[in-house]
């Protein structure tokens, strides 16, 4: 299941996705906003990345003006790498390398069509592994260490 979330400004966007996801037969759950009308992006950045370190969701979307507000939230969330991501090659290279596991886009920045192709480049890249984990592993000592 893919957790997806937007604040107002990243609500089209978020339809468009959706519908991407729908017709590519991928489940999704929709953590919101619900309607175009002005909020605050925290909100949804963390139901998202809460859905994700949970184990409810495998992987996150979060889509917000720039794409920036949303993913600084997220990856205030202990276990969220959140990437985001305005070309195919930095969304392969965030899953290959950084095991990302939320995806950020900013509906402002990125038009339907690309986005959709970078939702998809991110859903079906691996995680290389290898050195990548010793550095993966790297952030999250980093975060326990905040945290003590
Ligand atoms: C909302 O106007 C806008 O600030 C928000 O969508 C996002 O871009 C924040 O980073």
């Amino acid at each position: 299941m893919i957790a997806i979330g937007s604040d107002h400004g990243g609500f089209a966007l978020k339809q468009a996705v959706m519908q991407h996801l729908s017709a590519l037969g991928l489940e999704y759950k929709d953590y919101g906003t619900y309607t175009e009308e002005s909020c605050d992006y925290p909100i949804y950045a963390e139901a998202v990345a809460r859905a994700v370190t949970s184990g409810a969701a495998e992987k996150g979307i979060l889509i917000c003006g720039t794409g920036i507000g949303v993913s600084i939230a997220a990856n205030k969330v202990q276990g969220i790498r959140a990437a985001l991501c305005g070309d195919c090659y930095s969304a392969e290279y965030t899953r290959r390398h950084n095991d990302a596991n939320v995806l950020a886009l900013g509906a402002r920045v990125t038009g339907a069509g690309l986005a959709e192709k970078i939702v998809d480049t991110f859903l079906q890249t691996g995680f290389e592994g290898g050195r990548h984990a010793r550095r993966v592993a790297l952030i999250s000592d980093l975060e326990a260490r905040e945290r003590t």
